[in-house]
């Protein structure tokens, strides 16, 4: 499989404070990869160096060969990168169905707005019976879904995930992971999820990376990760 993603010694910091040290990692075409981490780890900065939102300070990123780290967040979606951001951020004022058309934005997308509609009306039927709600009425999860919904309108090559497990009970969390799954299942996309619940995200990826106090101190396969002492030891409670 080729490289889809490719990072190489990223450095990112906050007014003097080193966010992120020395980050590489690739993501391959069609693969689902995990970075998991604390609070603070840098996992949110990652995503952000990926997708555009902060500059980034050494490193390399390069998406399909194209070396990305120099062009403005748009000209990345544009590419085919979308991200979900951290919080579910949705247009509270604005309905279901405009929250999901504006993730259709992409000229690559615009085509086939009508049919990927369908297919995240199908995925989340939840959205369907509430698509004329506006989405600040919607619950936290419904919301998630939403955020996720808007993300896939893009018909992206690159989808990044920005832990959406966040403040949510363990049933929705669950249903949520299913639905990802069932995303890998149904279309060729390759996801970057980053995550807290360890566990959980390690069990749905190919592969995963452990992210703490902005560098990699771990990497493996699925159930390398998930039976190393390290992170049994750090996350698992064994
Ligand atoms: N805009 C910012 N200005 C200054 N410091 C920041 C900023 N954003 C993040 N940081 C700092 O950078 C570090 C990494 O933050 P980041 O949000 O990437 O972590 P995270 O792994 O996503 O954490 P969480 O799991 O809590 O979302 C933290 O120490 C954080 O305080
Ligand atoms: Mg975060």
């Amino acid at each position: 499989m080729s490289a889809m993603l490719k990072i190489a010694g990223l450095g990112v910091s906050y007014g003097g404070l080193h966010a992120l040290a020395d980050v590489s990692l690739d993501v391959a075409d069609g693969e689902f990869v995990t970075i998991v981490g604390p609070n603070g780890a840098g996992k949110t900065t990652l995503l952000k160096a990926i997708s555009g939102a902060v500059r980034v300070e050494s490193g390399h990123i390069e998406f399909r060969g194209r070396d990305v780290g120099a062009l403005s967040p748009a000209r990345r979606a544009a590419l085919g990168i979308a991200h979900v951001p951290e919080g579910r951020r949705v247009f509270p004022s604005l309905t279901v169905l405009d929250n999901l058309e504006l993730g259709s934005y992409r000229a690559a997308a615009r085509p086939r707005r009508a049919e990927s509609l369908e297919a995240v009306l199908a995925l989340f039927p939840v959205l369907r019976s509430r698509a004329k709600q506006l989405a600040g009425s919607l619950s936290g999860g419904e919301q998630q879904m939403l955020a996720l919904g808007r993300g896939l309108m893009a018909q992206p090559d690159l989808l990044l995930l920005d832990e959406p497990s966040q403040g949510l009970g363990p049933r929705i969390v669950e249903q949520i992971f299913e639905t990802i799954a069932e995303i890998r299942r149904r279309r060729r996309l390759t996801i970057l999820l980053v995550e807290q619940r360890v566990v959980e995200a390690l069990e749905l990826a190919d592969r995963g990376y452990v992210l703490e106090t902005g560098r990699v101190v771990l990497a493996g396969g699925r159930g390398a990760l998930l039976a190393d002492p390290r992170v049994q030891g750090a996350y698992l409670g064994a």
